[in-house]
């Protein structure tokens, strides 16, 4: 949640940083601000919305300088406006901060420096920052007032700052809230995610908490909190730019939902021989997965939709594993209270690999001793590296709010998990064990398969375009699949209500609300329960509910249960929620389009939760 830039480099700077904003604006979007630094100290520019308001008004009356501070804002105190959009300056305007995360002791300190003589302008909690190394300043040197700032805060943070007492340095730092340096040539950069600079350089460097750097043109000097050096060399990323730009889609989440096959393959990629009949992992991976105990218990946490990945998880890990699988919303497990010992290993799925209640979980997990292995997207996120081993999806970034890529991706990662397990502790037999590798080798063909639907899925979707509350119906594995399909609508439609449910819970209590003509989205694909299933929707028709049936190529049965039909390529169960996906991925796209929807920012959410 918030975006932030850092920039010093050759180039006029305004540019380079409402580029870099504009990668991350998927991060927020309720306001955004710009300062610059030049021979006449330091320029602000801030405006309420979008970025396009920023941009405007840079446009308007230009900024000059080589360094500078961006920022791309989702409200936590303070609401969204322009007074209490970023940067926030001190009293005199020469510090100018900007941050990502909450400053939870924002309180007293803002007494305290209240008391000090010190005006605030905004109601943020950030503006303490600027304050804070204002009054310190007037003592220590300004690398020492912002390190004993920090000192001070409580909370998370990644926060960027310049002074122009200062005029050839940036000062940046993290804690509990994602920040990473990126070093090109005569030019270095702060940024809160990798896509922000990957049109200028791929060499980056993962910070860790407690690090403060000091960012020159020609990189960085990090250093910890208490001032000891620390030498780390940077890494190259393997995403490219084009990878972060629409490449002639109208929104991400639609380019997104087309690169599903090769993310998938990408996932598969030197880890699957179908033809051998392997699942093959890397040695840490392996060392990990060998050394678990025959009683092991497995626990997954995530939120949102690697929730509903990890619930996919769950059906295959103790069907073909005979592991036994506990699957927690990572809000909820950190203060449950969990039972954990060296007997548990922590799944923690996250395409960001900084969603703060996942990463609390994480920590919760290793401090009663158990392990950690997380399914990721970003390499050198914070889960990833507080993980003892990750097996990393390659989806490559993923940019629009709505995650699509990367939840198929975490299914085939977690299908490769369940292969490698139940092989190992023998728990399948062989047959079919080799014709599900085989069968998982075929997911990226059949996927695309799955997306020449497109046009078919699109005319449904425009059929009940104008229904306000659906229903999303499954069982079994595609009782998640029902979970994401409700969560993906109403996250790009705010005009909907929808709600997913296994469909032989619908008698306990959800059925009374069916009418005449209400949309209900039923997973009806190949499986053991397809004839329990098929009863669910004549309950429902039996009350006059509108059937959208999502059902396996070939089935020539389903027609006369269905009003509106979708089909997908037939598989086996276990491959099923990556097929069901898709349709309903489209459908919700196309349902939110045709109701004029923002489908990249949908009000009040943002892409990566780094905050409680
Ligand atoms: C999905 O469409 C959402 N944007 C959201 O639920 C997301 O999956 C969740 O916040 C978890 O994010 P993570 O995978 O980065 O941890």
């Amino acid at each position: 949640m918030c975006g932030i830039v850092g920039y010093i480099g050759k180039g006029q700077v305004s540019g380079v940083i409402l580029d870099a904003l504009s990668r991350l604006e998927y991060r927020g979007y309720d306001s955004a601000g710009i300062a610059v630094l030049n021979s006449r100290g330091l320029e602000v520019r801030r405006r309420m919305g979008k970025l396009k308001e920023l941009v405007k008004a840079v446009d308007e009356r230009p900024l000059k300088g080589t360094l500078g501070l961006g920022h791309t804002r989702w409200a936590t105190h303070g609401e969204p406006s322009e007074i209490n959009a970023h940067p926030h300056t001190d009293c005199h305007g020469r510090i100018a901060v900007v941050h990502n995360g909450i400053v939870e002791n924002y309180a007293p300190l803002k007494e305290r420096l209240l008391k000090q003589g010190h005006a605030f302008r905004s109601k943020t909690d950030t503006e303490v920052i600027a304050h804070l190394v204002e009054e310190l300043a007037k003592q220590h040197p300004l690398e020492e007032a912002f390190r004993l700032a920090l000192k001070e805060l409580r909370g998370s943070y990644a926060v960027c700052l310049v002074s122009a007492d200062e005029p050839r340095r940036i000062f940046g730092a993290r804690n509990a809230s994602p920040l990473v340096v990126g070093v090109g040539k005569g030019e270095a950069f702060f940024a809160s995610d990798v896509p922000a600079i990957l049109a200028r350089t791929r060499r980056v460097v993962y910070l860790n908490d407690g690090e403060v750097v000091t960012l020159g043109p020609e990189g960085p000097r990090i250093t910890t909190l208490a001032g000891r050096p620390v030498r780390r060399k940077p890494t190259t990323v393997t995403w490219d730019v084009a990878s972060a730009r629409k490449g002639g889609f109208p929104h991400f989440m639609l380019k997104e939902i087309h690169e599903q096959a090769g993310a998938i393959e990408q996932t598969l990629f030197n880890r699957l021989d179908p033809a051998k009949g392997r699942v093959i992992f890397d040695r840490r991976t392996r060392r990990f997965l060998d050394g678990l105990s025959p009683q092991e218990k497995l626990v997954i946490i995530s939120c949102g939709t690697a929730y509903h990945a990890g619930l996919v998880g769950q059906y295959m890990l103790e069907e073909m594993a005979h592991m036994p699988v506990d699957v927690d919303l990572a809000s909820e497990f950190r203060y449950r209270g969990p039972m954990l010992d060296r007997y548990t290993t922590v799944i923690a799925i996250t395409q960001s690999g900084e969603t703060a209640d996942t990463l609390a979980g994480v920590r919760l997990a290793k401090e009663q001793g158990a392990k950690v292995f997380a399914i990721c997207n970003v390499m050198g996120s914070s889960i990833a590296r507080a993980a003892d081993a990750v097996l990393y999806t390659h989806a490559g970034p993923e940019i629009a709010v709505a995650s699509t890529k990367a939840y198929t991706c975490q299914v085939t990662a977690l299908a490769l998990l369940t292969l490698y397990l139940a092989r190992k502790r023998q728990r399948i037999p062989t047959a079919q064990w080799k014709r599900l590798v085989q069968g998982l080798g075929d997911v990226p063909r059949l996927v695309d398969q799955a997306l020449a639907g497109e046009p078919a899925i699109k005319a449904v979707a425009a059929k009940y375009a104008a229904a306000r509350n659906f229903y999303y119906l499954g069982r079994r594995y595609n009782f998640p699949s029902a979970l994401e399909g409700a969560l993906k609508l109403k996250e790009i439609c705010p005009l909907i209500h929808a709600e997913g449910y296994a469909a032989g819970e619908m008698k306990h209590g959800p059925i009374s609300l069916i009418r005449k003509g209400w949309p209900i989205v039923f997973i009806a694909t190949h499986s053991p329960v397809y004839e329990k299933v098929i009863s669910n929707i004549e309950e429902v028709r039996a009350r006059h509910g509108d059937c959208i049936v999502i059902a396996s190529e070939g089935d020539a049965t389903i027609k006369r249960h269905a009003d509106s039909l979708i089909t997908v390529p037939k598989t086996e169960e276990f491959f099923s929620p990556i097929m069901a996906a898709i349709p309903l991925q489209l459908f919700a796209y196309y349902v939110a389009d045709a109701n004029g929807c923002d489908i990249d920012q949908p009000p009040n959410l943002a892409k990566s939760v780094t905050v409680e």
